[in-house]
Order: C-alpha cells, then sequence, then structure tokens
C-alpha cells in the first residue's frame, strides 16, 4: 500500500524533491510504461495543490492519443503542433501557459481550466508523449514547477519501458 503525503508547497523545490522520492519508490516495482504513467499522475493529482487536470497523451501514427489521466474526460486526440500539447510535442520542450484563454489554438477540454504546463516525453531521441497539467488558477505554474515536473518526467522514463 502507498502512503500519499500532501504538501503546501510553501517551499516548493523542497516538495518537489519529496515529491521525487515518493515516485521513484511507487514505480520502482514495474517497468510498464502505461502502468507508470497511471500512477504518476494519481500521485500528482492528489499531492499538488490548484490543479484540476493532471494526465498523459502518448505518440501514436503522429497524433497525441489521450492516456490515464486524473480529472474530468477530455478530448481524445490532439494533432502535432495543436494546442498547448501538441505544442510542446512538436517543440519537444516544455510549454507553460499562464492564461489559457491567450494561447492561440489552446484547446478547452475542462472549462474550470485557467493556466497549463505541457512537459514531453522524451527518451533516447524519441517522442513518446507528453504529460499535460491543468490549473483553475491563472499563472499557477513557475519555472519551480517546470523544473520539479521536469525531473518527476525524468524518473517516470527512467523507471518505464515503451
Ligand atoms: N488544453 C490542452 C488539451 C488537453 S486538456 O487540457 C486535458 C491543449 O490545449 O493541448
Amino acid at each position: 500500500m502507498h502512503a500519499i503525503n500532501r504538501y503546501d508547497f510553501k517551499d516548493k523545490a523542497a516538495d518537489y524533491a519529496s515529491l521525487a522520492g515518493e515516485l521513484t519508490g511507487l514505480l520502482a516495482s514495474e517497468t510498464d510504461l502505461i502502468a507508470n504513467a497511471a500512477n504518476t499522475c494519481a500521485l500528482l493529482f492528489d499531492a499538488i495543490p490548484d490543479i484540476n487536470w493532471a494526465g498523459f497523451y502518448f505518440l501514436k501514427a503522429g497524433e497525441l492519443v489521450v492516456g490515464p489521466f486524473q480529472g474530468k474526460p477530455a478530448c481524445g486526440r490532439i494533432g502535432m503542433g495543436k494546442g498547448v500539447c501538441g505544442t510542446a510535442a512538436q517543440q519537444r520542450a516544455t510549454v507553460v501557459v499562464p492564461d489559457v484563454e491567450a494561447f492561440p489554438g489552446h484547446i478547452p477540454c475542462d472549462a474550470a481550466s485557467r493556466s497549463e504546463i505541457v512537459i514531453p516525453l522524451v527518451t533516447a531521441g524519441t517522442l513518446l508523449g507528453v504529460l499535460d497539467i491543468d490549473s483553475p488558477r491563472l499563472a499557477r505554474f513557475d519555472d519551480v514547477d517546470r523544473r520539479g515536473l521536469e525531473g518527476l518526467v525524468a524518473i517516470l522514463l527512467r523507471a518505464s519501458r515503451p
């Protein structure tokens, strides 16, 4: 049984470091990417405050297809270069959107979402998909979140075989 810790994120860097330790333990005995992605988004959704959606899209035949997630039902497929997810996938770089209404081409899934961060999953030069996290608060994600979440994605990729 995995005990979930909750964090207040007053010291974000320290809390992301603790979360990294939790995630490493959580994924230690499994290498299946989908199983690990499911547990990763469940952990993040439970542990990180002020978010309303956390989940994965995986690259399949040139499109991003929704994978394990926590939150309201979401759009199933996103084209490369489309929306925040497709942009992060195409650029292979994290995209932080302080105000989704100001992002041209943003794809609304949960009407409550106000800001968003998308981190690409790249392993050995191959793009596997993206991790997408939405918040009902404007400008919820800063550079500390970006670094912290990129670190968590690296743990997921190290623990998993595509
Ligand atoms: N907003 C995303 C779509 C996915 S949902 O937020 C879960 C985008 O613009 O790519």
